[in-house]
């Protein structure tokens, strides 16, 4: 059963949830249960209530994941991501999380508020009218004065054409990103909205903010797997259709499949819901035992590098290691960012994790011997 928690006590979500005027089952309806927090094995999460403190009104916060291991603070020495990183969550908090969190103390850029706001009428608004100048002007501003323009988490003219309600990208970033990729494609001139299938969207809207199923380095992660590679769009899981009466509606409260296997999975597997459950696991189970194994490696390595250089070693005679160091924490970086502890593309996730366990061993080779040259996969990522 779902639990419902507390909301936050200021912000948007929490007057949006208590408001008499939001019908029930419809899409704000939906919407504003993205406030519901659940854990799943490996997903979800969880509701933890924090004491409210003048410069952090949070009264939950999802778990700290920083905290439930340990190793990630070794791993980001120095990084802001050291000091605070937790499970995501819903939708709604997405503003309030990053205008509170921990990173914020060495200061971020307004580049950051692109995929955690709706932007769309403060860009126009600084854009006089034009979408892209606006981006512009708020990517160059501190976070904090980006900050002041923005009033609510992504909204509904974030995914839809106000008139029409058909699906739109308002992400530039993304726009250009996609028009980029198809031009390596050999399709000129590619335009989203005009150009992308209705099904494509479906994936679209979510990949504007989630990009590094698409964006990172010349491989995709979601592209390599089985649902992405069968045309099932990210809304077929995360926002299934709900019969609403005689209407069939999507779904807006994003969440966990793992929540409502019935709608977002039973539709095309006719297999019980256990079953589906266990095949999940079975994959989420081993993609991270091969993390955890990746994770110690890197652990190895860090400390044998720490223990060089208080006897003297200089950087430059552990450049290779350093180098392999490099390359592993990249590969656990995009593996830990991927979200689905595997589920996504299974095969992709464990090769890339096998990548960072045998560049960060072969890191500690180079420790020991001068002459070792390491032997690495083709260098379509670091
Ligand atoms: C075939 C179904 C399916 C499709 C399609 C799919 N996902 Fe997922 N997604 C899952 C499952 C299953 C999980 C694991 C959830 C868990 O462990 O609780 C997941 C996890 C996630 C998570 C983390 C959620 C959490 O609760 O921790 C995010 C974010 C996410 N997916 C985004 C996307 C995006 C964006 C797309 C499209 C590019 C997409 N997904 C496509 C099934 C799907
Ligand atoms: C390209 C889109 C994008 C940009 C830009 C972005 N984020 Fe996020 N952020 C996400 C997504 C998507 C999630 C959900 C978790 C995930 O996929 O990693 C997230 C999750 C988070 C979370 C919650 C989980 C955590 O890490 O504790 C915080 C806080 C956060 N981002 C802060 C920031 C800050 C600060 C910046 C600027 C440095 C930033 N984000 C820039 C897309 C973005
Ligand atoms: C405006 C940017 C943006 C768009 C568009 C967007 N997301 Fe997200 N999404 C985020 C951020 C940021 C978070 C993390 C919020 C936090 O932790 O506070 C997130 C969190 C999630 C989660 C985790 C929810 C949970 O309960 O753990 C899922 C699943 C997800 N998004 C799927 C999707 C799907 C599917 C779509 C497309 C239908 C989509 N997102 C569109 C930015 C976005
Ligand atoms: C993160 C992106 C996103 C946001 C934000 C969003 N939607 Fe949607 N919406 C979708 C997707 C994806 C579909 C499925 C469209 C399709 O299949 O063509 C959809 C479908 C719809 C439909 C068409 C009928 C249906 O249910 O399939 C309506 C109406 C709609 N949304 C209303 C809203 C309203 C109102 C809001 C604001 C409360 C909103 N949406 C916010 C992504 C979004
Ligand atoms: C829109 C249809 C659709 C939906 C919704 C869907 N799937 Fe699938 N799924 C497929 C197709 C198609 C395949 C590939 C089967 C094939 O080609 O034999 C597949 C394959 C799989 C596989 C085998 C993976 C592999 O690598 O071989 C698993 C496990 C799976 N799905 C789980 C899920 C789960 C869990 C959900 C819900 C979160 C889900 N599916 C939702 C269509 C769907």
């Amino acid at each position: 059963m779902r639990r419902r928690t507390t909301p936050p006590r200021r912000g948007w979500s929490d007057i949006w949830a208590s408001s008499p005027w939001v019908p029930r089952w419809s899409r704000y309806d939906q919407y504003v249960r993205t406030v519901d927090q659940q854990r799943t094995r490996f997903g979800g999460s969880e509701a933890l209530p924090r004491t409210p403190t003048e410069a952090d009104p949070r009264t939950v916060v999802a778990q700290s994941k920083i905290e439930e291991d340990p190793r990630l603070k070794t791993m980001w020495a120095g990084y802001a991501f050291a000091r605070d990183f937790r499970e995501e969550r819903g939708h709604a908090y997405m503003l309030d999380d990053q205008t509170f969190t921990e990173r914020q103390a060495v200061g971020q850029p307004g580049t950051c508020a692109n995929c955690h706001a709706s932007t769309v009428v403060a860009w126009r608004k600084l854009g006089d009218g034009d979408l892209v100048k606006g981006f512009e002007a708020m990517n160059a501003m501190p976070y904090m004065e980006a900050r002041q323009h923005l009033e609510q988490p992504v909204a509904c003219i974030d995914c839809h054409e106000p008139g029409s309600m058909k699906l739109r990208v308002t992400r530039p970033a993304f726009m250009e990103g996609i028009a980029a990729l198809k031009a390596s494609q050999g399709i000129a001139d590619y335009d989203v909205n005009r150009d992308a299938t209705r099904q494509e969207m479906r994936s679209f809207v979510c990949g504007q903010c989630h990009v590094e199923y698409y964006f990172e380095g010349t491989e995709e992660t979601w592209n390599q797997g089985i649902h992405a590679r069968s045309g099932v769009a990210c809304a077929d899981c995360h926002m299934p259709y709900r019969r609403m009466g005689a209407q069939k509606i999507s779904d807006h409260h994003v969440q966990s499949p793992l929540l409502n296997v019935n709608a977002a999975c039973q539709t095309c597997h006719n297999i019980p819901e256990e079953e589906i459950v266990a095949r999940v696991e079975l994959i989420q189970v081993h993609t991270y035992r091969m993390r955890n194994q990746a994770m110690d490696a890197l652990m190895d390595l860090i400390g044998e590098v720490a223990a060089k250089r208080a006897a003297g070693a200089l950087d430059s005679e552990l450049a290779t290691a350093l180098e392999m160091q490099r390359r592993a924490q990249f590969y656990l970086d995009f593996v830990e960012a991927e979200n689905s502890t595997g589920f996504h593309a299974p095969q992709e996730a464990t090769r890339t994790l096998g990548e960072a366990l045998g560049d960060a061993r072969q890191g500690q080779l180079a420790l020991r011997d001068p002459d070792f040259t390491p032997r690495i996969a083709p260098p379509t990522r670091p």
